[in-house]
């Protein structure tokens, strides 16, 4: 499986922060934003991967990722021109992704917690089909959504739906098998000029081959969209730390523990 990290877009909402440095380059505690990402393709048992940025960031990256030889992977660049899309990336990285299964993972994205080593390894073996991650939260306007039946089954994803009918949110890792590039390249744009992940999610979803992962409440999702967000991720990080001695989001650690 090959992994793509997407660090594009504006962080206007962090602005003044985000305004002449990429948002998944600040810090969150104690490392850059984008390690914590990386750190989970990296748990999933990935190496090659392929990091999308805007084309003024690109550099920066570069600078702080290097090839990723120092933890064992390999790390290579891909400019997105534009924030058109989450499923943009994987248009962007097709050559990147040949015929392989791909993990998609948002430079902002924090997962920790009890368990997830596990379910991340079997996403990590997917051949066929999809996983999506879905979280409880309480404010699902924001995010994309998963409607489930009264079996349990996914019926729907809806993003940003303004009366969700479930709360629980679609994360921002997304598993694919070899189709996902052709199946992004043929997605329209929606309303806001994107292509829309949820919309690749919804085509496997009518293929009856979308998986969901419930991560339950020992995990934590965390946004780091917002001041106060971001705040509140940089305490969590810190108090696991002081309190566990225990690092989040540490490729070096990663990288030993998995013997790259
Ligand atoms: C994006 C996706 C949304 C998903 C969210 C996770 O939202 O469109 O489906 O739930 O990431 O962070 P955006 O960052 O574009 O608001």
């Amino acid at each position: 499986m090959r992994g793509i990290v997407l660090s594009g877009g504006r962080g206007t909402r962090l602005y003044p922060a985000t305004k002449a440095v990429s948002k998944q380059l600040i810090p969150l505690y104690d490392k850059p934003m984008v390690y914590y990402p990386l750190s989970t393709l990296m748990q999933m048992g990935i190496r090659e991967i392929l990091v999308v940025t805007t084309p003024e960031d690109e550099e920066r990256y570069r600078q702080l990722l290097g090839d990723g030889g120092q933890w064992g992977i390999h790390i290579s660049y891909c400019r997105q021109p534009r924030p058109e899309g989450i499923a943009q990336a994987l248009v962007l990285g097709r050559d990147f992704i040949k015929d392989r299964s791909v993990a998609l993972i948002l430079g902002d994205n924090f997962i920790h917690g009890d368990g997830l080593f596990q379910s991340l390894g079997r996403a990590g073996g997917l051949t066929t089909g999809a996983i999506n991650f879905a979280y409880r939260v309480s404010d699902p306007q924001r995010y994309g959504i998963v409607e489930f039946d009264a079996e349990g089954r996914p019926l729907r994803v809806v993003e940003k739906p303004t009366k969700p009918r479930s709360n629980w949110a679609v994360i921002g890792l997304y598993v694919y098998d070899q189709r996902a590039s052709d199946f992004a390249a043929e997605l329209k744009p929606s309303a806001r000029g994107e292509l829309e992940i949820t919309d690749l999610n919804q085509r496997y979803l009518d293929l009856g081959e979308l998986r969901i992962e419930k991560l339950g409440t020992g995990n934590a999702w965390l946004d780091t969209g917002t001041h106060d967000s971001w705040l509140e991720a940089c305490h969590y990080v810190q108090t696991i730390f002081h309190r566990q001695g225990q690092m989040i989001g540490c490729p070096e650690e990663v990288a030993y523990r998995s013997n790259f």
